[in-house]
């Protein structure tokens, strides 16, 4: 391996830590300000400013005026695209820097962050694409008329996104709102805002003009719930728990205002006994421990035909012994911290209810080291399908063995959930693979591959795992409101 894919990544500098509106970098309307920490070592990296209701709403008018004066109200599709692109090429020359200052705050493994930032150019640029092919229709009206649609911005979208995969995220619901012509409110996560403000100097150096792209660190309470309730915001996006989308859908009940929700899951993983066991071993591995477990999509749920339950479970037990755990920053860790000392007992506490429960602890289960928020990759097999570790999303490194026999019995137990964002198959029989796609209730399915995400791809949830759906053309719906008008002829 070549010497500098070993070397430790350099702790990135932190540039800016304001809230972005109107273009200019301003202190919270209040002074008050919160720290951001390193969950690697629990330290304080920065102080941040914390924003409000008064924020939000100087960003939200800042957002109105950018959207119905000024230079993007005017802007040709085309030369949205074009920022869009500038906006692609400067992350990719960042790419290094924005990695780490991702590994620094969020605790992912620095491949793991890179990895990201392909996912962020990539969903840029995607949407750049879109910019001047978003297009009505001319409808067959009868009478003696002509009819046709426009295809016109939402408005200015109020955007909430979590820690998990900071960027990604912002660049999921950045992408197909600037294609469609909409303007921005973003409040990062509390515990993860420092890349989304690095993005924000960038996309000012992209071009991007003053009120399209606003950014306001702070609490979900605070100006979280005041970017619900402001009557200038015409839609909220959101992802995260999904306790909080209930509480935004009640809100933005008084308003009316459209929502889209991305939120978490309790996804099947199955495992056939006819699979590739190397590539299912790997497979389901990579399903749950991918970011220590920290993904809406996490195979947390990892049934196994029972012939070859045994000795999966054993090859799995030797894997996740060997994980290397430590510094995000070094190239070689394979998992890094948890984002916060909450989620690390978050972690903990379902780790305790599986043994109360009678699950059996195969192997991990306990925090690692006594600084940082690390927690040992956990298995639990024989788990019953009605204990809290198979039932409630638990976001960390903990997998829930549930042994079955067959692919109807499999497909029940696997829909009996209130979740449906993702599910996989790990077989060699087609007929079973179609079968478990078409029955199986999720958004997303894999066959012999887990975490496959791409921009080009509608993403989102059945039943309580969200409410539309975010990448590929299906999110330009959800950015877009269709006008009617028809002109009397002759
Ligand atoms: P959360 O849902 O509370 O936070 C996500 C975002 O929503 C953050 O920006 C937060 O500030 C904001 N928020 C919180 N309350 C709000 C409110 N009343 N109004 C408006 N915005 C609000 O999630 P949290 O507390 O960070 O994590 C708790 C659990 O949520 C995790 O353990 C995990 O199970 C789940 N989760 C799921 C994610 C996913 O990708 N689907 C991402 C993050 C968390
Ligand atoms: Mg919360």
């Amino acid at each position: 391996m070549a010497q500098a894919a070993t070397a430790r990544a350099s702790t990135p500098k932190v540039q800016q830590t304001k809230l972005l509106i109107d273009n200019q970098w301003v202190e919270a309307a209040d002074g008050k300000s919160f720290s951001t920490y390193n969950p690697a070592t629990g330290e304080v990296i920065a102080q941040v400013a914390e924003g409000s209701a008064a924020d939000v709403d100087k960003a939200v008018k800042s957002a109105r005026r950018a959207l119905e004066s000024g230079p993007w109200s005017t802007m040709d599709a085309a030369d949205r695209g074009r920022l869009l692109y500038k906006l692609a090429d400067l992350v990719e020359k960042h790419a290094n820097e924005l990695a780490a200052l991702e590994s620094l705050n969020c605790g992912k493994t620095i491949s793991d962050s890179k990895g990201d930032m392909e996912g962020v150019v990539n969903t840029l640029r995607y949407y750049g694409g879109w910019a001047d092919k978003v297009e009505g229709r001319t409808i067959p009206v009868r009478g003696s008329f002509l009819s046709y649609t426009l295809r016109q911005p939402v408005g200015v979208v109020g955007q909430i996104i979590p820690w998990n995969f900071p960027l990604l995220m912002l660049a999921w619901k950045w992408g197909p709102a600037l294609t469609c012509g909409n303007t921005i409110v973003m409040k990062p996560a509390e515990q993860t805002p420092l890349s989304a403000l690095r993005l924000g100097e960038l996309a000012i150096e992209a071009g991007f003009p003053a009120g399209v792209i606003n950014l306001i660190n702070g609490f979900g309470e605070t100006a979280g719930a005041a970017l619900v309730a402001h009557p200038g915001v015409d839609k909220i996006a959101f992802t995260g728990h999904v306790d909080t989308a209930k509480i935004i859908q009640k809100q933005a009940a008084d308003t009316l205002k459209r929502t889209t929700f991305e939120l978490g899951g309790k996804s099947p993983n199955v495992v056939f006994a006819d699979a590739d066991m190397d590539a299912a071993v790997a497979g389901a591995f990579h399903a749950i421990y991918f970011h220590g477990g920290q993904c809406c999509t996490a195979g947390s749920r990892l049934f196994i035909e029972k012939k070859v339950h045994q000795e999966f479970v054993e090859r799995l037990a030797e894997k996740a012994k060997t994980r290397k755990i430590g510094d995000p920053l070094d190239p070689s860790t394979q998992q890094g911290p948890q984002v916060s000392q909450e989620q690390m007992d978050k972690i903990l506490h379902y780790v305790e209810l599986g043994q109360k429960q009678g699950a059996t602890l195969l192997t991990g289960g306990e925090r690692f080291g006594d600084r940082g928020f690390f927690v040992e990759p956990t298995i639990f097999d024989n788990v019953k399908d009605d204990m809290a570790i198979a039932r409630d999303e638990i976001f960390g490194p903990v997998v829930s063995v549930l042994p079955f026999s067959g692919v109807d019995e499999v497909v029940a137990r696997a829909n009996d959930t209130t979740y449906g964002l993702a599910a996989a198959i790990w077989t060699k029989d087609i007929d079973k693979a179609h079968l478990f796609a078409k029955n199986v209730k999720a958004g997303t399915v894999w066959v012999n591959c887990y975490h496959v995400v791409d921009a080009t791809t509608p993403f989102g949830g059945f039943k309580m795992s969200g409410q539309g759906r975010e990448n590929g053309e299906a999110a330009i719906e959800h950015y877009t409101e269709t006008k009617t008008v028809t002109i009397k002829l002759g």
